[in-house]
């Protein structure tokens, strides 16, 4: 077989790639990364980039934490791999679930692991309509999310994410509900103060439910801030307003976490930021600082109560996968959790975000950004044709790709989203590398803006 040469090649010959503009690969070539210094990445021909995106919002700790990387290689060693089936489970394992309840909203709590953040939302779902069922009330199964909602690519969760995308596949699956996406900036009406948007969000919920019958619902589930929709907060008073009619229902709230969760918004949790308390809690990314694939359901005690009490009733949970709860995925998000929360990265997104924003409100007087929008260290920059009017650019100008790329060439990763392009940098960002992101983005704003405005 004639063996393509360049890496590059490579890449595109033997790989079939996820969530990727084919023509720009074509026409750019794939960055085949070597290695990664800080929150720097580092590619096969030795060029750096600064990636503003800490991976996929998960290398939160930089990609050469050497306190992660020593906790790793210690478990590798002390016992490299097991399950949680049959009544065993690795020591580490039973320490990140204390770790997990402790430092969640919840008093009390259980966990169950999954190899990734979609892998949990599935999981969520079949514990509630097995906890349904189990109740008497097996037909409560259908599921609330929100229009531009991300909440993975499993068939489950892909049904649960807002996407358009999805209709590839055939999805969603049937009884999957999506509500109004609660961005005032974009979907309020004309003349409709931000509480009206609220208020009519609310009644939207409380109408499906009386639609759709609240004995059909198994629970409901958001982001705080949506994030592969682009980074958009909650319209201010959304959770307030939301979770009385669920609560009236009975209608478990599930927090989706998997960006939010360990510091990206500021808190612990989105929940904190947003002040809410949910029913369960879904985790990833953050969870390992992406050193390890890893997901966790973590059920509030009132939940986990009644869980325990339908596992006990047929005497098993019948779920779970070969690498659930893996003693060196443990170790290390043990090890994440103790660098996030007592090295200074917490705080360090606390004490810059301030700066992020400012810097962000700078670039937002440009006449092509149409809003600003994020929090703690999760922003985007929205790019529009006409301010006054927030009219998007034409989709087949690829605004958002196009800054990205220029991005690319000048050091910088970031991404793409809609006509967004979205900031969510490792949670070790010096000032001096948050300076340099602002710089070479502006560049980037401003050579495309004056290609196609
Ligand atoms: C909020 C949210 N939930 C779930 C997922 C899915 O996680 P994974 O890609 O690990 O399956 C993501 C991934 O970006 C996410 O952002």
């Amino acid at each position: 077989m004639n063996q393509p040469q360049s890496w590059e090649a490579r890449a595109e010959e033997y790989s079939l790639y996820g969530f990727t503009d084919m023509p720009s690969v074509h026409q750019r070539g794939t960055v085949v990364i070597t290695h990664g210094e800080g929150p720097y990445i580092v590619d096969v021909h030795g060029r750096r980039y600064l990636d503003a995106n800490s991976g996929l919002w998960n290398m939160v700790a930089g990609f050469d934490h050497k306190g992660m990387i020593e906790a790793a290689k210690a478990q590798y060693e002390r016992f490299p791999g097991y399950h949680s089936f049959f009544g065993r489970m690795s020591d580490q394992t039973v320490m990140l679930s204390e770790k997990l309840v402790e430092v969640s909203p919840f008093a009390t709590g259980k966990v169950f692991y999954t190899n990734s953040g979609s892998e949990a939302n599935d999981t969520m779902v079949k514990i509630l309509w097995f906890l349904h069922a189990a109740e008497g009330k097996p037909q409560r199964r259908k599921i609330l999310t929100r229009w531009n909602a991300y909440h993975g690519v499993t068939a489950v969760s892909a049904s649960m994410t807002g996407k358009p995308y999805n209709s590839v596949f055939g999805l969603p699956l049937p009884g999957f509900i999506h509500l109004t996406c609660p961005h005032y900036w974009r979907f309020g009406e004309a003349g409709e103060t931000e509480e009206q948007f609220v208020q009519r969000l609310a009644r939207e919920l409380d109408e499906t439910i009386a639609r759709e019958g609240a004995d059909t619902i198994a629970g409901f589930f958001a982001e705080p801030v949506m994030g592969a929709g682009g980074v958009i907060p909650p319209a201010k008073g959304y959770f307030q307003a939301i979770l009385p009619i669920l609560r009236k229902y009975d209608i478990p709230m599930i927090s989706d976490e998997v960006i939010c969760g360990f510091g990206r918004t500021g808190n612990t949790w989105g929940a904190q930021t947003y002040d809410y308390t949910p029913d369960a809690i879904i985790s990833s990314k953050n969870l390992t600082a992406g050193f390890f694939p890893m997901g966790a359901v973590i059920l509030g005690g009132e939940l986990a109560k009644r869980v325990q009490a339908a596992v006990e009733a047929i005497e098993e949970f019948p779920h779970g996968f070969t690498a659930s709860g893996h003693p060196v995925g443990c170790a290390i998000a043990l090890k994440a959790i103790d660098v996030v929360m007592n090295e200074g990265l917490a705080e360090n997104v606390k004490r810059l975000a301030p700066r992020f924003e400012e810097g962000l409100q700078r670039l937002a007087q440009k006449p092509n950004i149409g809003e600003y929008r994020g929090v703690g260290f999760m922003w985007a920059l929205e790019a529009v044709k006409d301010k006054a009017t927030k009219t998007p650019f034409d989709g087949a100008l690829s605004v958002s790709e196009r800054i990205a790329n220029t991005c690319t060439d000048l050091g910088l990763i970031c991404r793409p989203l809609g006509q967004s392009v979205v900031l969510c940098p490792p949670f070790i960002m010096t000032e001096g590398q948050m300076d340099e992101m602002f710089e070479k983005l502006e560049k980037a704003l401003d050579k495309v803006f004056a290609e196609v405005a």
